[in-house]
């Protein structure tokens, strides 16, 4: 397997950077953050794309799905993480119920994401049906990140996790999507847990990058779910999902040592006071 030079530059990652890189054939990383200092820490590990995914509806607010969760609480998110990065491009999530109906509704809700949060673009779930939404937020001059396959503000239409696009009707309603967004001028594209084969077509037909989560390896960038990779979720186990920590493990352990510490009078000792 044959490697690409990898862009380490520490100025700004940018949409067209991004592109350049797929050119190049260097995979895209990108992660999801919600907060200050772990947004630090993951710019500072050299991420390419940090993503304040609506998923802080599950993983912050403790939520089932990612319905609940505001355009304030988005912004909130927004700017702890805009505060710490340095170098990643950020990607702010448009929340369910702020682009899908009305496109004058959804440059607002973009406008002020931009505006509130200095992010340096956003993400809207869907293909033709949000159409109007996702031209009129470009026209405004605001990047947009597409997102087909499993999109979760639509989980109570699919009833089902399970994989998307395995059937013939669905997988071509998928590629003709991708092809309009690219055409629209998205500058790249999600997609969530669909077959690899079709995920793979779909990178190489288009120009601009493809970021897969749950679609295999022949896509141009990977991203999860922070509090999933490091092991901090256990509940949530699909096939895609690697760990790399057990932070459950780590946290539980640290917390008991503290609580047992403070039980035996062992903290503070002499030089932990003042
Ligand atoms: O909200 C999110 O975290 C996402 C990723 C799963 C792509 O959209």
């Amino acid at each position: 397997m044959s490697v690409a030079k990898r862009d380490t530059e520490n100025r700004k990652v940018t949409t067209h950077r991004l592109i350049e890189m797929k050119q190049r054939g260097e995979k895209i990383s990108m992660l999801t953050a919600y907060d200050y200092s772990m947004a630090k820490l993951i710019d500072q590990a050299g991420m390419d794309v940090i993503l304040v995914g609506d998923s802080a509806s599950n993983v912050m607010a403790g939520n089932t799905t990612t319905l609940p969760i505001t355009l304030d609480q988005m912004i909130y998110h927004g700017k702890s993480v805009m505060k710490a990065v340095k170098r990643a491009l950020v990607v702010v999530d448009l929340p369910f119920g702020t682009y899908q109906g009305n496109s004058r509704e959804a440059v607002s809700s973009a406008i002020r994401v931009m505006k509130e949060t200095h992010a340096d673009c956003i993400k809207t779930e869907g293909g033709a049906e949000i159409q109007e939404s996702i031209v009129r937020i470009l026209s405004a001059g605001i990047p947009v990140m597409g997102h087909l396959g499993l999109t979760p503000q639509s989980i109570n239409k699919f009833g089902t996790y399970t994989v998307r696009a395995r059937e013939k009707e669905e997988a071509e309603k998928l590629i003709d999507d991708a092809h309009l967004l690219e055409e629209l001028g998205c500058f790249a594209l999600v997609l969530e847990k669909i077959p690899a084969k079709l995920a793979t077509q779909v990178a190489s037909e288009l120009k601009i990058p493809v970021i897969g989560i749950g679609a295999g390896h022949g896509v141009d960038g990977q991203v999860l779910v922070m509090h999933d990779m490091l092991g901090i979720t256990e509940d949530f186990s699909p096939r895609f999902l690697r760990r790399y920590a057990n932070l459950k493990e780590v946290v539980t352990k640290a917390v008991q040592t503290y609580i047992e510490d403070i039980k035996r009078q062992d903290f503070p000792n002499e030089k932990e006071q003042y």
